[in-house]
Order: structure tokens, then sequence, then C-alpha cells
């Protein structure tokens, strides 16, 4: 599926689905073309420094203000209870594909978040899985959603246009930005980072300078597109943690023109530039940052999203795989296809690992004795694609994770195999 797109990353675009609808020279006129309304999208507080200001004007059908009152719906495994927090390193086996009829939001299953759904602070972590298109519209109001799919494509039919990710790509949606999942493939799962705190934006380069990492270039929005559509249609809303409903007598994804910043977005991972050592050791792998969700204090990130994606390995005289380490940051993995280099087995596509601050963890017995004797030529890594939602706060399993069969009982014993190496000679 081939769609239009435009290219970059925080730009300020303009599109237009029907010629002349964007109203020349004023955001609000008194009479916009075409008999649209206009209304403004606001992601950032109003007053917040111009960098950091995420805003789009809509030009609609219907201004969203036309609805009757929201309904609470069932919301079934997504944002349930917190299990108590947990210092234990915890791994989950994929949760397969439900067989009844499940949709994007039907499909949404809370795996851990960083504070309770109606405390809107830090990030919530779930998984997707879904075997019909919506038919019904969502939007969060909670957070930004960045999607990273597993299996199967998505098509998101947006309030600003129409993108497809597909995995090894990844999608935002702004928060509060109407939108519903179709599946070109009848089926799809994968990762959500819901992200309640600033929106996410490209790191700084530091001393790498002014290319490298992922390029704005490649960061893709939509064109304008619309429905115009008088027929009943669900729109459902995630607001502290529940979901409400109510219906509307259109299609809410009428907007026939837009511009701003404040749009969704598509990155393919394979046009990330990987930098790495070409001498010995390991840059932390915040070298592998896609996107950053900045916190209060410089350098802690809210969250950010790394990925390990397909590399040369050249370090000389060094233990290639991931070192182990104690980080007081709180790491959530997960793996698109093919292994990840830190472990030999137990790490599936669709998996999830969560290493809490501080816990000491690193690669498997297996990998560490195949690091140590590996000859060290160089070699790529190829046909893998792991990736972290890092944060700064303490992710808390959900209930439900903490009591699913895919948790595995004994992941603590992947480590269990290190023999004590130490013989009291250099
Ligand atoms: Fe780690």
């Amino acid at each position: 599926m081939d769609l239009a797109m435009q290219s970059g990353f925080g730009n300020e675009f303009a599109t237009e689905a029907l010629p002349g609808a964007l109203p020349p020279g004023r955001n609000s006129p008194q009479k916009v073309p075409y008999g649209l309304y206009a209304e403004q999208f606001s992601g950032t507080a109003f007053t917040v420094p111009r960098a950091e200001a995420r805003r789009s004007w809509l030009y609609r059908i219907r201004p969203s203000a036309g609805h009757g009152a929201f309904r609470p719906i069932d919301q079934g495994l997504l944002c349930g209870p917190l299990a108590p927090p947990t210092p234990n390193r915890l791994r989950w086996d994929p949760l397969p594909i439900p067989e009844d009829p499940t949709d994007f939001v039907a499909g949404l299953t809370t795996i851990g978040a960083t504070a309770a759904g109606e405390a809107l602070s830090g990030v919530t972590i779930h998984l997707y899985r879904a075997n019909r298109s919506m038919e019904r519209v969502f939007m969060d109001s909670d957070g930004e959603l960045l999607l990273v799919p597993e299996q199967g494509r998505l098509l998101l039919a947006t309030e600003c246009g129409r993108l497809v990710v597909a995995p090894g790509q990844i999608a935002v949606i702004p928060v509060g930005m109407k939108f519903r999942v179709e599946l070109p493939d009848g089926t799809a799962r994968g990762y959500v980072a819901e992200n309640h705190g600033a929106a996410l934006r490209l790191p700084d380069l530091g001393p790498i300078g002014a290319n490298g990492l992922a390029n704005p270039r490649d960061f893709r929005s939509p064109v304008a597109w619309y429905e115009d559509r008088d027929e009943p249609c669900e729109l459902v809303q995630k607001y502290l943690g529940q979901l409400w409903a109510t219906t509307l007598g259109h299609s809410p994804l009428d907007v026939v023109a837009w511009h701003g910043n404040n749009a969704p977005y598509v990155y393919d991972t394979r046009d990330f530039m990987a930098i790495n050592t070409v001498s010995f050791d390991h840059p932390d792998p915040s070298i592998f940052t896609v996107l950053t969700s900045p916190g209060a204090a410089a350098g802690v990130a809210n969250m950010d999203f790394v990925i390990f994606p397909p590399r040369w390995m050249v370090a000389e005289a060094t233990f290639r795989p991931p070192w182990f380490h104690r980080n007081v940051m709180n790491e959530c993995m997960g793996l698109i296809h093919g292994v990840y280099d830190g472990k030999a087995q137990g790490f599936a596509p669709g998996g999830v690992s969560l290493h809490p601050r501080l816990s000491g963890h690193g690669p498997d017995a297996a990998t560490t004795e195949r690091a140590i004797a590996a000859e060290l030529a160089p070699h790529k890594l190829e046909g893998t694609l792991a990736f972290m939602f890092e944060t700064s706060q303490v992710i808390r399993p959900s209930a439900f994770a903490m009591a699913a069969p895919q948790l595995q009982p004994s992941y603590d014993a992947c480590w269990d195999g290190l023999p004590k190496r130490f013989t009291g000679a250099p």
C-alpha cells in the first residue's frame, strides 16, 4: 500500500485534500473554504517555549465539539490494577493473538506502568493483539502513542491522514488524535509505549555532529485525507486510564485540510544510521536512541526509545555482547525478529523483559561462554531487531502480567550457569 506522505520531523506541514481548502493567511477566517470549520488541536500548553510547541489547525466538516456524553465501557486488559513493585527481573513469552473477534482497542493489554492510570505520569506499556479492523475510532487523552509492530501491518486512518506501519517500522500518534486501526494482513501484534510526558523528539547529537542516528528527513507524516460519512460511528476515548465511548452521527476522520506540527508520523528503523565503536569496548546503548521524551532533569529521560538494529561488530579485544550492567534507569525490552545478541534463548519475538532499576543483568550464560571464546573477526549482526523503552521511573508490572502463564518462572536461571572463573592468578 503506497500512500502519499510528506517528509521531515516536527515540520510545519501544510496539506489539503481538496484544492484551496487551506485558508490563505489566516488560521481562523470568518468563512473557511468549502464550508469547513476551523479547529485548533493543541498537544502542548499554549505558552510553552516555541521549540516545544505542538499544535495543528484542522479544517474539518464538523467540529469535534458536536458529540453527546461519553459513557464508561468495558476495557478488557487495558490499564487494570498494577501489581506491587518488584525488584525482580521479569520476562514473558509472547502473548497469543486472540481467536475471538478483537480489534486494536479491545486487544490492548497493559504489561506495566510507572504509575496507576489516573496518575497520568511517566509511561504505560501495552501489547496490542488484534484480528479485526476497527470500525470505531479511538483517541487517547492520556498520552502520545508509540506503536512498534511485531506482526502484521497497521493502516492508521487518522485525523491528519493515513499511514501504514509494518514490522521494522514505528509510528507515533499525538496525544488526543483520533484514529482507526485497520489490519491489511488480517491480524496484528506489537508493542505500545503510551508516553504521558513530553512529546517524543530526536535526541541531541552532541559531538556526533549534524547527521546520524535517526535523520529528520526519514520521518514521514500523512497528507490530508478525509471521510464524509454520515452514519453512526462510535468514538472511544481513554481518559485517566478508563475507556469511555460516545456515538457520533458521522465519521470524525473528516479533516479536509490541516497545517501545523502536531501530526502522526512513521519511521523505518532500516533508515537508522547506527554508530558504534571502531576500536574497543562499547559505547552506552544510548548511542542507539531513536526518540526521546525528556524528563525534568537534563539528560534523564522520561522515556527513551532505543533500537538494536543489524550492524557490524568490529571491536577488538572486547567482550562484544551487551555487557553486564546495573542501570539506574528501568528497561523494558521487546524483540521484533531474529535473535537478540545478549540472549541465546528464551527471548522470543513478541516477548517482553523488564529489568528494573539497578538490577544486575546482561548476557546469559551461554552467550557469555561463546563471547569469551569467540575469534574477534569483524562480523555483522543480521536479521535482528530488538528495542528498549527505557524510563527514569520504575515500571510496575500489571497484575495481569504477573499472573499470566507467559511469565517465565525461571528467568533468573539464565544467569545460573556462569561459573566462577577467578583463579587467584592474573
Ligand atoms: Fe540493560
